[in-house]
């Protein structure tokens, strides 16, 4: 078991890692629960999976437990789900004193985590993240949010987990196409922060061996966050280090409607544009953006950017609400495992950008 305490303004919370963890979730619960009811939040993909066997292990251990099932997909992060999970809340009399768990990927943490932080002013949330996203990013450091019709988690808190229960096992029954697009964030924490994970992750012979020592990746990445949002909660300075790649991945992302490519893809390929930018300013060692490219291909991952004008991309920079003002801010990294941020101003985007792009479409 490897167990990470993660510093907040609202109290500290634990992050439990450890193979065939779900089992025995009922007992790990009640250690930091001593309340009685529990409405379990889950998607249809899941519940199906893991659903009963959450239920029945609170239950062995005296919980009063409900399952809230929603939809797979993206679009369960909408105000329309919201209202009918507040509405089932409702109808089991959850009150502030109850508690919420959510079971699930990125989608369920985030929606299910803003019901929580909202129902009732909010009340108690444990995460059980389900996919690789899900358990090295999006269950650490207390972001929740919703989608708007125009755009991506428009509306959204902060709000701080009672703790976090990671079973890596639970990775067995992921589609390649989400374990890679988790892959995408495990490779992010090697090039901003730890050179060891980064080339350690260049030696796996196959998706096997990886899977043995997946726990361990799991800790180190969720060391490496939880490091940071400790010193930045609320994302202003040093968190900004985690959006190494999702500037341009955003933009890539919206563009296409969020339907070509996944966030992880997006993500990639905007981290191999962002080194070929660094290097083309003098920023970023030479050479940098090669071994990026390579991890990538290694996991399936996409680098090069697809067809898209300069003035597309930095439109859909413009849009995305973290880069509001005369500057934007991108990360880039020295070397691998060396991050930065990096100001620059919009009149030399477009510059930058046309550079970026003869760069890696070509
Ligand atoms: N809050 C944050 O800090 C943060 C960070 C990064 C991403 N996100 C958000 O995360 C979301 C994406 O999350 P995601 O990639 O986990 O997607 P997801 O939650 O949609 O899960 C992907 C798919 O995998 C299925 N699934 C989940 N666990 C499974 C398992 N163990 N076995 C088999 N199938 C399983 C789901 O049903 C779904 O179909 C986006 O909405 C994004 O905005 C949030």
């Amino acid at each position: 078991m490897y167990n990470i305490e993660v510093k907040a303004t609202s109290g500290n919370y634990p992050i439990y890692i450890k193979n065939g963890l779900l089992k025995d979730i009922g007992e790990g619960v009640k250690n930091i629960y001593n309340g009685k009811k529990i409405a379990v939040i889950t998607d249809a993909n899941v519940n199906e999976l893991y659903g009963a066997k959450v239920i029945a292990s609170l239950k062995e251990v005296g919980f009063e437990s409900f399952k809230i099932v929603v939809k797979a997909g993206e679009e369960s992060k909408s105000f329309g789900t919201l209202l009918e999970v507040y509405d089932k809340l409702l109808d089991y009399k959850i009150n502030r004193g109850d508690m919420i768990i959510a079971l699930g990927g990125g989608v369920v943490g985030d929606m299910a985590g803003f019901a929580a932080s909202t129902f009732l002013r909010g009340i108690s949330l444990i995460q059980i993240p389900t996919t690789l996203l899900a358990q090295v990013d999006s269950s650490v450091g207390g972001k929740v949010a919703v989608d708007l019709p125009r755009g991506k988690n428009l509306v959204g808190s902060f709000y701080m987990p009672k703790a976090v229960f990671i079973d890596p096992m639970l990775l067995r029954t992921l589609n390649d196409k989400f374990f890679n697009d988790g892959m995408g964030e495990v490779i992010k924490y090697g090039a901003i922060k730890d050179k060891e994970l980064f080339y350690k992750l260049m030696n796996y012979e196959n998706k096997e061996d990886l899977l043995k020592e997946i726990d361990r990746i799991i800790y180190t990445c969720c060391t490496i966050k939880a490091n940071i949002v400790e010193v930045d909660e609320k994302d202003t300075g040093e968190r900004m280090l985690l959006n190494y790649g999702h500037t341009i991945g955003h933009a890539i992302e919206q563009f296409f409607n969020f339907t070509k490519y996944s966030h992880g893809e997006a993500v990639a390929m905007g981290m191999y544009a962002i080194t070929k930018l660094g290097e083309e300013l003098g920023k970023t060692e030479i050479g940098t953006s090669i071994a990026i490219k390579d991890i990538l291909k290694r996991y399936n991952l996409p680098w090069r950017l697809p067809e898209i004008k300069s003035e597309d991309i930095i439109r859909a920079i413009r849009h995305d609400k973290k880069n509001i003002g005369e500057a934007m801010n991108f990360i880039l990294i020295k070397s691998i495992g060396n991050s930065f941020i990096e100001k620059i101003n919009e009149d030399k985007i477009n510059d930058y950008m046309q550079k970026i792009l003869k760069k890696t479409t070509i």
